[in-house]
């Protein structure tokens, strides 16, 4: 495809409004690693499994790869300045972050209206990136409004006129 027509084809798709996610895991030293995800979706109920996919081309992949377990904290509306740390160059992505350890050690950030840990089950080549299909082992939500993503901006909700 030319540049354009894949210019194109990122603002149809970024026509579907997402939620935002940060997923994290530990590397192999034991650091916690995260990256902002907006690909996240549920896919089944039985057996409890969820989607995402990641771009082949960023550094934390093979850590993501190789990891047991993940996490998957869905952003509220407050975590703007989280969503972005997550996205960015910045070395310690956790730099300030509000977090604690949970089940299998992976790192859940605080104040996020749901939070999901995962067993890394199956991931399957997809384009340029790697698609993770993993099992719900542990969730939480809490009753806040969520972060939401559209047209490659952040957005709140706002109730039907
Ligand atoms: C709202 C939003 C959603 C994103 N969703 C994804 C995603 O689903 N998969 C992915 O691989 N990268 C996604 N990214 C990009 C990564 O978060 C970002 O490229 C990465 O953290 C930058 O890492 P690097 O500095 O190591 O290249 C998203 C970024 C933003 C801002």
């Amino acid at each position: 495809m030319s540049h354009s027509s894949t210019q194109s084809l990122r603002r149809s798709l970024g026509m579907f409004a997402t939620g935002v996610t940060v997923v994290t895991t530990r590397d192999a030293e034991g650091e916690p690693v995260g990256l902002t995800v907006n690909s996240f979706n549920s896919v089944s109920l039985d057996p409890p499994l969820i989607v995402w996919s990641l771009s082949l081309s960023l550094p934390v992949r093979p850590v993501f790869e190789a990891c047991t377990h993940y996490a998957v904290n869905v952003l509220a509306a407050d975590q703007e300045a989280v969503s972005r740390q997550f996205a960015s160059r910045k070395p310690d992505r956790f730099a300030g972050m509000d977090w604690h350890p949970g089940e299998h050690d992976v790192p859940l950030l605080n104040g996020c209206c749901a939070n999901f840990v995962l067993r890394n089950t199956h991931m399957q080549p997809g384009g340029d990136h790697v698609v993770f299909i993993s099992e719900v082992l542990w969730f939480t939500r809490s009753e806040r409004d969520p972060l939401l993503y559209f047209g490659g901006a952040y957005r709140g909700l706002s109730p039907l006129a």
